[in-house]
Formats: structure tokens, sequence, C-alpha cells
């Protein structure tokens, strides 16, 4: 695992917007695993602003995205279809038939989930995928007790989850209490992780999912066991981490961060 520090939300929303867009650049077919909540909003804009500034092109990226809730319609302004399309998909030239999230209104919601698996594994799996951190330490919808090598799958959300994005709804009681989740198995399998924490409510859960013993009540420890993960942090995210100094020197020392400075 590497982690980065930068200063600010901002600038950490930025440098995980390059990190995609070198990729991307790299392989114009790139499949992108995708996450929602609000921290990813900022990284949305910078790559809308990649793409109309400098040209950045999605035509032939395909992406998965992590998770979507159970029993919403798509058109509902808390879906997670909804928030793809209005910060990204809406905004950049990427075919819709190549967006994907898991169908959280199918009648068969086990077989929505393996069907959803074996759709990746058709495009040759997630090149890259973006994350999160939720405050209990979920990455997509996997709370705590995920198993470690779960697959898509629904899932009950944890009391710390219906309490981080209830607020989103016009009540707590519009708030789907289910999801439907990539597993933390699914997520091991990409090929490159990148995870982006920011603002001073994640310094503990990040520190515990980075430095801390891995374990399935915190999913985010997994990523310590895959070979290719990077967290992106603001300095007030990264605040409780123990060895600051340690990744900073690496950030600026190590040829591959270069072009990121
Ligand atoms: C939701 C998503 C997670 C995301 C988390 C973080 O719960 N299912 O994938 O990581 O939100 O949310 P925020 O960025 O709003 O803190």
């Amino acid at each position: 695992m590497e982690v980065i520090i930068q200063k600010d939300e901002d600038k950490a929303s930025l440098l995980v917007a390059r990190l995609i867009a070198k990729e991307l650049k790299a392989k114009p077919s790139l499949v992108l695993g995708l996450a929602t909540g609000r921290t990813m909003e900022r990284v949305y804009a910078k790559l809308v602003q990649l793409h109309r500034e400098e040209g950045l092109d999605f035509s032939l990226c395909r992406t998965f995205n992590l998770d979507e809730y159970v029993g919403l319609e798509s058109d509902h302004q808390g879906s997670y279809h909804f928030f793809m399309k209005q910060h990204l998909f809406s905004k950049i030239n990427i075919d819709p038939r190549n967006t994907h999230l898991p169908n959280g209104m199918a009648s068969d919601l086990a077989k929505e989930c393996e069907d959803y698996e074996r759709l990746i594994a058709d495009c040759g799996g997630i090149d890259l995928q973006l994350l999160g951190i939720g405050s209990d330490g979920h990455i997509g919808f996997n709370e705590p007790l995920s198993a470690l090598r779960s697959r898509t799958r629904e899932k009950a959300l944890a009391p710390a989850t219906i309490k981080q994005n209830g607020p989103l709804f016009e009540s707590l009681d519009q708030m789907p209490k289910r999801g439907l989740t990539m597993g933390v198995g699914t997520i091991q399998e990409s090929k490159h992780c990148l995870l982006l924490a920011t603002g001073k409510q994640k310094a503990a859960v990040l520190a515990r999912a980075v430095e801390g013993p891995i374990t399935s009540m915190i999913s985010a420890t997994a990523l310590q066991l895959h070979p290719h993960c990077c967290v992106v942090a603001d300095e007030a995210a990264a605040s409780k981490l123990q060895e600051q100094a340690y990744y900073r020197w690496i950030f600026e020392n190590e040829p591959e961060w270069d072009d990121f400075h």
C-alpha cells in the first residue's frame, strides 16, 4: 500500500483525477470501478474539467460502480444511478451502454449480483477501482463482518452508514436499509485500487484501515493485502497516521510520482 498526503481536499481530489486520467490515456478501453459519496463529487468535477479542458476521452471507457441501494428507482435523487449521471456520466463523452451499476430494483437480487460479477469478468476484470471509505470503515457497502472473500451480494446497512448517509435523503425512513455491493473479494481482484479519504471525520477510521490489524470489522483493512493499492488523503484525514513522514518521503523521492508533484 502507498499513502499520498496532499495539503487539502481540492489537491487530493485533483491528484486522484490525474491518476485516473493517466490510466485512461494509457488504456482508452479502461475498465474503471467507480464509487459514490460526497468525497467523490470533487473527483468527478476534476475529471469533467480534464475532459472539457484537455480532451480526456471516455468514449471507450467501461465503468462498474461499487454499489447501489435496494428499492430505489434509478431516477430517484438518492440513488447512485442518479448520482453518477448527475456528477459524471452526463458531463463526459462516455457511452451510457458502457456504464454499469447493480440494479437494486431487480426482481431477483441474488441473480442480479451473479450477473454483475459475470459482466465484470466478461470485461476482463476491473483495471482501476476507485474507493471512498465509510465512517465504519466500509468500502462499497461492505459493512462490518463482511467476509474478506465476499462477492457482489445484498447487504443490510449498518447503523453508522444509515447515520452517515441518512442526511442525503429527505427523511430517514426514505433511506433504504439495504444495498447491493461488490464484495471485498471482488474489490481485491481489481488490478489497482485507489482510495480517497478527506476531512478530519475520516482520520480515525483511515488510521485503523491503513495501519491497524486486518479485520472484517473494517473492510478497508483488506486493502493491505492488495498488491497495488494507493491511498490518497488530505492532511486532515491523514492526521492520525503514525508514519506520515515516511509516506511523504516516498512520494517526494520515488521517481514514479515525479509527474504528480
Ligand atoms: C457510501 C458508499 C461508499 C462510500 C461512502 C463514503 O456509503 N456506499 O462507497 O465510500 O459512502 O461517503 P462520503 O464520501 O460521503 O463520506
